[in-house]
């Protein structure tokens, strides 16, 4: 029996690895401000058909429950968000900072960063139409990425506006019914033959190549740029006309980010989602808002081929699995005491292990080792003694064990 198509299995190292990408994002959207909250996996198929716009409608995991209710796993965050801010919106000041992590499905074509679950920071303002917010959530994704020891070298952040889109559109006479179809069609051009694109654009097809090609003007964008200059990352950004989001729900600035050499899918993807909060509401309540979600999928790809990246990964794994104590039973007659021991040891926070079983001390010390502890207390022969042997520097000492305690807190290698 295997894990379905696109679901994976988590063995301990690829468990550490993403909970090192969990802590990354965590500690740089708190040091931004940022409150975590969390919604539900499942919710009514509806909420995405109405909200989520077609191409995620079709990747959707759906069912009827028990109860004749039509559900979906989430594909996303976004709907759910509108739909909670909605209904408590008045029971937080504003601006809402809202991070969450959480795990998300789409039944996608799997291939390479592309799966059918995956994990997702995702980070949202709610209640601020200034464009300062705008510069502050990308600058956030940008240092994301930093606290990994990506470099602008590794990535960049392609940054559009919809309006200059949907303006096109009013401009050709383009009925609003007809713009969700459209602007899908310029998100994929990119991805698919130009003859194709072409075909489903039809007499628009000419106007918006040579829009993409001349890559067009927004004073906005431009202030954007400003703005994460003046906090030295414009090295990071460029705008790019071509970033349309399939989503279906936003007006304004949007932003993609990729990895610099072009090799994979969008490690993020974001941006204004002005109307969505009021028509979950329907009308009741209308507030401005904007945010991106990042993947651990293709982030996870790219830390591994980043020699720099993985190595600070490794070296946080390994610090992380590291053990203060190894206790080492010499005699027999001694576990008891040793148990005792270890129980006030871990009491105070310190990380300790030992043998289950009669362990010859050779393999013992091999144990302490194998699992980087500081320390190796032995208990033996020098009872009431322990001896306290130093890992790193193989220095022993004769400690009386009711003295332990204050001798190892005394050391500062120790994690307690
Ligand atoms: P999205 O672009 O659909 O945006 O997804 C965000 C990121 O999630 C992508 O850039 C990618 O890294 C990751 N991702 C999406 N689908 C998959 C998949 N099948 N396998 C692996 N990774 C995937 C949203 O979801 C918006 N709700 C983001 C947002 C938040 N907009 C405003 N607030």
């Amino acid at each position: 029996m295997q894990a379905l198509p696109g679901f994976r299995d988590f063995l301990p190292d690829q468990c550490a690895a993403r909970n090192y990408i969990f802590a990354c994002w965590r500690e740089v959207a708190r040091r931004y401000g940022f409150v975590e909250w969390e919604g539900p996996v499942l919710e009514p198929t509806e909420l995405y058909k109405k909200k989520s716009g077609a191409e995620i409608v079709d990747q959707l995991f759906n069912f009827t429950d028990k109860g004749e209710r039509e559900v979906a796993l989430r594909p996303e965050l976004t709907p759910t968000l509108a739909r909670v801010v909605a209904t408590h919106e008045r029971e937080f000041k504003k601006p809402l900072k809202w991070c969450s992590i959480g795990q998300f499905f789409r039944y996608e074509k799997q291939q390479r960063g592309r799966l059918r679950e995956h994990f997702q920071l995702n980070c949202d303002i709610i209640g601020e139409p200034d464009l300062a917010s705008d510069i502050e959530l990308v600058a956030l994704c940008i240092d994301i990425l930093r606290q990994f020891g990506f470099t602008e070298k590794d990535f960049v952040v392609r940054i559009s506006d919809r309006e200059f889109w949907t303006d096109f559109l009013r401009e050709k006479n383009v009925s609003p019914d007809r713009w969700e179809e459209l602007l899908q069609i310029i998100d994929k051009s990119g991805r698919e033959p130009r003859e194709r694109t072409a075909e489903k654009l039809g007499e628009l097809a000419d106007p918006v190549f040579a829009l993409l090609k001349s890559g067009g003007k927004s004073e906005k964008l431009d202030k954007l740029v400003d703005g994460l200059g003046i906090r030295g990352l414009a090295d990071f950004v460029a705008i790019d006309v071509g970033i349309v989001r399939g989503l279906a729900y936003y007006t304004g600035i949007v932003f993609e980010v990729f990895d610099r050499a072009g090799k994979f899918r969008a490690i993020a993807g974001g941006g204004r989602y002005d109307n969505l909060i009021a028509q979950l509401s329907d009308g009741g309540v209308s507030m401005p808002a904007l945010g991106f979600a990042m993947g651990d999928v293709v982030l996870g790809e790219l830390i591994n081929e980043t020699p720099f990246v993985r190595q600070k990964m490794e070296k946080a794994i390994a610090t992380g699995r590291k053990i203060d104590v190894y206790v080492v039973i010499a005699k027999e007659e001694r576990r008891a005491d040793a148990l005792a021991q270890i129980q006030q040891l871990r009491d105070r926070g310190y990380r300790v292990d030992y043998p289950f079983t009669v362990t010859k001390v050779a393999r013992q010390f091999q144990a302490a080792e194998d699992a980087g502890a500081a320390l190796a207390l032995l208990y033996g022969d020098e009872w009431p003694q322990v001896k306290v042997k130093n890992m790193a520097t193989g220095e022993q000492q004769l400690v009386p064990q009711d003295r332990l305690l204050a001798h190892l807190q005394a050391q500062s290698s120790l994690s307690s």
